[in-house]
Protein backbone atom coordinates (compact mmCIF):
# COMPACT_ATOMS: atom_id res chain seq x y z
CA UNK A 1 0.00 0.00 0.00
CA UNK A 2 1.60 3.42 -0.56
CA UNK A 3 0.94 6.48 0.80
CA UNK A 4 0.48 9.70 -0.74
CA UNK A 5 -0.15 12.95 0.83
CA UNK A 6 -0.04 14.96 -2.09
CA UNK A 7 -3.35 15.85 -4.29
CA UNK A 8 -1.48 16.68 -7.47
CA UNK A 9 0.62 13.28 -6.83
CA UNK A 10 -2.80 11.41 -6.41
CA UNK A 11 -4.11 12.98 -9.65
CA UNK A 12 -0.82 11.86 -11.59
CA UNK A 13 -1.21 8.34 -10.25
CA UNK A 14 -5.23 7.83 -10.81
CA UNK A 15 -4.97 9.21 -14.81
CA UNK A 16 -2.14 6.82 -15.16
CA UNK A 17 -4.16 4.27 -14.08
CA UNK A 18 -7.32 5.24 -15.93
CA UNK A 19 -4.80 4.89 -18.92
CA UNK A 20 -3.61 1.34 -18.17
CA UNK A 21 -7.77 1.02 -18.06
CA UNK A 22 -7.99 0.26 -14.24
CA UNK A 23 -10.82 0.45 -12.67
CA UNK A 24 -10.47 2.16 -9.85
CA UNK A 25 -12.99 2.58 -6.34
CA UNK A 26 -12.52 5.14 -3.65
CA UNK A 27 -13.80 4.75 -0.25
CA UNK A 28 -13.20 8.14 1.66
CA UNK A 29 -12.81 8.11 5.16
CA UNK A 30 -12.27 11.12 7.92
CA UNK A 31 -9.77 7.81 9.87
CA UNK A 32 -10.38 6.10 12.76
CA UNK A 33 -11.26 3.17 10.71
CA UNK A 34 -13.80 0.29 11.99
CA UNK A 35 -15.78 -2.95 10.71
CA UNK A 36 -18.02 -0.02 8.87
CA UNK A 37 -15.40 1.75 6.87
CA UNK A 38 -13.47 -2.21 6.20
CA UNK A 39 -16.78 -3.07 4.78
CA UNK A 40 -17.15 -0.44 2.35
CA UNK A 41 -13.16 -1.41 1.23
CA UNK A 42 -14.54 -4.90 0.61
CA UNK A 43 -17.57 -3.66 -1.56
CA UNK A 44 -15.50 -1.51 -3.56
CA UNK A 45 -13.28 -4.12 -4.14
CA UNK A 46 -15.84 -6.16 -5.54
CA UNK A 47 -16.00 -3.74 -8.55
CA UNK A 48 -12.60 -1.98 -8.48
CA UNK A 49 -9.20 -3.12 -9.61
CA UNK A 50 -7.69 -0.32 -7.45
CA UNK A 51 -9.04 0.36 -3.88
CA UNK A 52 -8.24 4.23 -3.00
CA UNK A 53 -8.87 5.00 0.93
CA UNK A 54 -8.97 8.48 1.72
CA UNK A 55 -8.05 9.33 4.72
CA UNK A 56 -9.21 13.53 5.95
CA UNK A 57 -10.69 15.36 9.30
CA UNK A 58 -12.21 17.77 7.09
CA UNK A 59 -12.46 21.19 9.07
CA UNK A 60 -15.00 22.57 7.17
CA UNK A 61 -17.84 20.21 7.80
CA UNK A 62 -17.51 20.65 11.59
CA UNK A 63 -19.36 23.20 13.59
CA UNK A 64 -17.23 25.76 15.79
CA UNK A 65 -18.71 23.90 18.76
CA UNK A 66 -18.19 20.67 16.95
CA UNK A 67 -15.59 18.14 17.79
CA UNK A 68 -13.29 18.98 15.23
CA UNK A 69 -10.65 18.89 18.19
CA UNK A 70 -11.00 15.69 19.85
CA UNK A 71 -12.11 13.68 16.37
CA UNK A 72 -9.74 10.10 17.23
CA UNK A 73 -7.06 10.02 14.79
CA UNK A 74 -5.10 6.67 14.93
CA UNK A 75 -3.01 6.83 12.15
CA UNK A 76 -0.74 4.21 13.06
CA UNK A 77 -3.34 1.78 13.26
CA UNK A 78 -5.23 3.26 10.24
CA UNK A 79 -2.31 2.52 8.38
CA UNK A 80 -2.41 -1.14 9.34
CA UNK A 81 -6.16 -1.20 9.16
CA UNK A 82 -5.97 0.05 5.28
CA UNK A 83 -3.36 -2.24 4.32
CA UNK A 84 -4.52 -5.74 5.70
CA UNK A 85 -7.90 -4.86 4.03
CA UNK A 86 -5.91 -4.52 0.49
CA UNK A 87 -6.44 -1.05 0.55
CA UNK A 88 -3.92 0.21 -2.65
CA UNK A 89 -3.35 3.51 -2.08
CA UNK A 90 -3.98 5.82 1.31
CA UNK A 91 -4.60 9.58 0.70
CA UNK A 92 -3.90 11.23 3.67
CA UNK A 93 -3.33 14.98 2.81
CA UNK A 94 -2.09 17.88 4.98
CA UNK A 95 -5.28 20.36 5.63
CA UNK A 96 -3.52 22.90 4.06
CA UNK A 97 -3.13 20.72 0.68
CA UNK A 98 -6.60 20.65 0.41
CA UNK A 99 -7.53 23.87 1.67
CA UNK A 100 -4.26 26.03 0.87
CA UNK A 101 -4.52 29.76 1.90
CA UNK A 102 -5.57 30.83 -1.93
CA UNK A 103 -8.65 28.59 -1.50
CA UNK A 104 -12.05 29.96 -2.16
CA UNK A 105 -14.53 27.97 -3.87
CA UNK A 106 -17.51 26.12 -1.70
CA UNK A 107 -20.54 24.19 -2.88
CA UNK A 108 -23.91 25.36 -1.61
CA UNK A 109 -26.11 22.24 -1.39
CA UNK A 110 -29.83 22.55 -1.62
CA UNK A 111 -33.12 22.45 0.41
CA UNK A 112 -31.78 18.49 1.02
CA UNK A 113 -29.32 19.64 3.08
CA UNK A 114 -31.51 22.10 5.15
CA UNK A 115 -33.65 19.32 6.84
CA UNK A 116 -32.43 16.81 9.74
CA UNK A 117 -28.60 16.75 10.44
CA UNK A 118 -28.71 20.28 8.23
CA UNK A 119 -30.81 21.67 10.47
CA UNK A 120 -28.66 20.78 13.20
CA UNK A 121 -25.67 21.28 11.70
CA UNK A 122 -25.19 24.89 9.94
CA UNK A 123 -22.91 24.44 7.00
CA UNK A 124 -22.19 20.58 7.56
CA UNK A 125 -23.51 19.32 3.85
CA UNK A 126 -21.61 22.14 2.14
CA UNK A 127 -18.27 21.22 3.98
CA UNK A 128 -19.40 17.79 3.12
CA UNK A 129 -19.83 18.43 -0.40
CA UNK A 130 -16.98 20.52 -1.05
CA UNK A 131 -14.70 18.17 -0.04
CA UNK A 132 -16.33 15.12 -1.19
CA UNK A 133 -16.05 17.47 -4.96
CA UNK A 134 -12.55 17.80 -4.38
CA UNK A 135 -11.92 14.12 -3.57
CA UNK A 136 -13.05 12.96 -6.52
CA UNK A 137 -11.92 15.16 -8.73
CA UNK A 138 -8.43 14.35 -6.98
CA UNK A 139 -9.05 10.75 -6.87
CA UNK A 140 -10.81 10.12 -10.27
CA UNK A 141 -12.57 7.07 -9.09
CA UNK A 142 -14.80 4.98 -11.24
CA UNK A 143 -17.25 4.17 -8.26
CA UNK A 144 -17.10 5.89 -4.59
CA UNK A 145 -19.22 3.85 -1.85
CA UNK A 146 -20.57 5.65 1.25
CA UNK A 147 -22.27 4.09 3.93
CA UNK A 148 -25.78 4.04 4.59
CA UNK A 149 -25.54 4.99 7.99
CA UNK A 150 -24.95 8.82 7.22
CA UNK A 151 -28.23 8.15 5.16
CA UNK A 152 -28.57 12.48 4.33
CA UNK A 153 -25.14 12.71 3.44
CA UNK A 154 -25.20 9.54 0.84
CA UNK A 155 -28.61 11.54 -0.66
CA UNK A 156 -26.78 14.59 -0.72
CA UNK A 157 -23.62 13.13 -2.77
CA UNK A 158 -26.28 11.42 -5.18
CA UNK A 159 -27.64 15.13 -6.17
CA UNK A 160 -24.28 16.54 -6.09
CA UNK A 161 -22.94 14.06 -8.58
CA UNK A 162 -25.71 14.19 -10.52
CA UNK A 163 -26.22 17.91 -10.61
CA UNK A 164 -22.73 18.49 -11.54
CA UNK A 165 -22.54 15.44 -14.04
CA UNK A 166 -19.16 14.21 -12.09
CA UNK A 167 -18.85 11.30 -14.13
CA UNK A 168 -18.62 8.52 -11.17
CA UNK A 169 -21.30 6.04 -9.97
CA UNK A 170 -22.09 6.40 -6.34
CA UNK A 171 -22.75 3.30 -4.49
CA UNK A 172 -24.54 2.54 -0.77
CA UNK A 173 -23.26 -0.09 1.70
CA UNK A 174 -25.32 -1.26 4.78
CA UNK A 175 -25.18 -0.15 7.64
CA UNK A 176 -22.68 -2.65 9.56
CA UNK A 177 -23.91 -3.40 13.58
CA UNK A 178 -22.01 -4.39 16.75
CA UNK A 179 -23.51 -7.72 18.06
CA UNK A 180 -26.32 -5.59 20.13
CA UNK A 181 -27.71 -3.40 17.46
CA UNK A 182 -25.80 -0.09 17.54
CA UNK A 183 -24.60 0.83 14.45
CA UNK A 184 -20.47 1.19 14.16
CA UNK A 185 -19.18 5.03 14.41
CA UNK A 186 -16.11 6.56 14.95
CA UNK A 187 -17.61 8.75 17.76
CA UNK A 188 -19.14 5.33 19.50
CA UNK A 189 -15.80 5.09 21.47
CA UNK A 190 -17.02 7.78 23.44
CA UNK A 191 -20.02 6.17 24.85
CA UNK A 192 -19.46 4.53 28.70
CA UNK A 193 -19.98 1.07 28.36
CA UNK A 194 -23.94 1.77 30.27
CA UNK A 195 -24.63 3.69 27.12
CA UNK A 196 -23.06 1.40 24.68
CA UNK A 197 -25.57 -1.31 25.94
CA UNK A 198 -28.72 1.03 26.27
CA UNK A 199 -27.77 2.16 22.88
CA UNK A 200 -29.91 -1.18 21.27
CA UNK A 201 -32.80 0.76 21.87
CA UNK A 202 -32.34 2.70 18.57
CA UNK A 203 -32.19 -0.81 16.68
CA UNK A 204 -34.98 -1.82 18.39
CA UNK A 205 -36.91 1.11 17.22
CA UNK A 206 -35.98 0.41 13.81
CA UNK A 207 -37.40 -3.65 14.71
CA UNK A 208 -40.18 -2.07 15.97
CA UNK A 209 -41.03 -0.01 12.99
CA UNK A 210 -40.79 -2.76 10.37
CA UNK A 211 -43.05 -4.76 12.51
CA UNK A 212 -45.65 -2.24 12.40
CA UNK A 213 -45.07 -1.86 8.76
CA UNK A 214 -45.30 -5.69 8.33
CA UNK A 215 -48.80 -5.29 9.80
CA UNK A 216 -49.86 -2.91 7.30
CA UNK A 217 -49.77 0.26 9.32
CA UNK A 218 -49.90 3.01 7.31
CA UNK A 219 -49.33 5.86 10.12
CA UNK A 220 -45.64 6.61 9.71
CA UNK A 221 -45.60 9.72 11.89
CA UNK A 222 -47.39 8.00 14.88
CA UNK A 223 -45.23 4.73 14.29
CA UNK A 224 -41.73 7.07 14.33
CA UNK A 225 -44.04 8.86 17.86
CA UNK A 226 -43.52 5.41 19.21
CA UNK A 227 -40.38 4.66 18.29
CA UNK A 228 -39.28 8.02 19.77
CA UNK A 229 -41.22 7.59 23.01
CA UNK A 230 -38.94 4.13 23.06
CA UNK A 231 -35.63 6.01 22.88
CA UNK A 232 -36.68 8.59 25.42
CA UNK A 233 -37.18 6.09 27.77
CA UNK A 234 -34.27 5.36 28.29
CA UNK A 235 -32.54 7.80 30.83
CA UNK A 236 -30.01 9.56 29.32
CA UNK A 237 -31.28 9.55 25.48
CA UNK A 238 -33.16 12.13 23.46
CA UNK A 239 -34.05 11.97 20.27
CA UNK A 240 -33.24 15.10 17.80
CA UNK A 241 -35.48 13.36 15.87
CA UNK A 242 -37.26 10.11 14.64
CA UNK A 243 -38.80 10.63 11.13
CA UNK A 244 -39.76 8.62 8.26
CA UNK A 245 -38.63 10.43 5.08
CA UNK A 246 -38.69 10.16 1.30
CA UNK A 247 -35.60 7.90 0.29
CA UNK A 248 -34.41 11.10 -2.22
CA UNK A 249 -35.74 14.32 -1.43
CA UNK A 250 -35.69 13.94 2.60
CA UNK A 251 -39.55 15.01 2.91
CA UNK A 252 -41.16 13.86 6.02
CA UNK A 253 -43.79 11.30 4.92
CA UNK A 254 -46.56 11.14 7.73
CA UNK A 255 -48.65 8.40 5.76
CA UNK A 256 -47.57 5.45 3.76
CA UNK A 257 -48.78 5.13 0.23
CA UNK A 258 -48.83 1.19 -1.06
CA UNK A 259 -45.83 -0.08 -2.85
CA UNK A 260 -43.58 2.94 -1.67
CA UNK A 261 -40.32 3.05 0.12
CA UNK A 262 -39.05 5.05 3.27
CA UNK A 263 -36.46 5.24 5.37
CA UNK A 264 -37.19 5.67 9.01
CA UNK A 265 -33.98 8.20 9.95
CA UNK A 266 -32.62 8.82 13.67
CA UNK A 267 -30.54 11.31 15.64
CA UNK A 268 -30.42 10.71 19.15
CA UNK A 269 -28.03 12.33 22.11
CA UNK A 270 -26.47 9.76 24.54
CA UNK A 271 -24.25 11.60 26.70
CA UNK A 272 -21.96 13.51 25.34
CA UNK A 273 -22.74 11.28 21.43
CA UNK A 274 -25.07 11.98 19.18
CA UNK A 275 -26.10 8.72 17.75
CA UNK A 276 -27.47 7.81 13.93
CA UNK A 277 -29.52 5.19 12.43
CA UNK A 278 -31.60 4.66 9.67
CA UNK A 279 -33.36 1.58 7.83
CA UNK A 280 -35.26 1.72 4.63
CA UNK A 281 -39.15 0.06 4.23
CA UNK A 282 -41.63 -1.33 1.58
CA UNK A 283 -45.35 -0.62 2.57
CA UNK A 284 -46.79 -3.46 0.63
O1 LIG B 1 -18.63 10.27 6.10
C1 LIG B 1 -17.52 10.81 6.33
O2 LIG B 1 -16.65 10.24 7.00
C2 LIG B 1 -17.25 12.20 5.78
O3 LIG B 1 -18.38 13.00 5.84
C3 LIG B 1 -16.63 12.19 4.37
C4 LIG B 1 -17.62 11.63 3.34
C5 LIG B 1 -15.36 11.38 4.35
C6 LIG B 1 -16.31 13.63 3.94
O4 LIG B 1 -15.38 14.22 4.80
Amino acid sequence: MQIITEPREMQAISEKLRLNRQLIGVVMTMGALHEGHLSLVRLARETAGIVILTLFVNPRQFGANEDLHRYPRPFEQDIALAKAAGVDYLFAPEASGIYPETFQTSLVCGTLADKFEGALRQGHFNGVATVVAKLLNITKPHIAVFGEKDAQQLAIIRRLVADLNIDVTIVGAPIVREENGLAVSSRNIYLTSGERSNASILCQGLQHAGTCIALNRRDLSAIAAEVDAMVRSVQGFIPDYVSFVDEETFEPADNAEQGREYRMIMAVRAGSVRLLDNAKFLCR
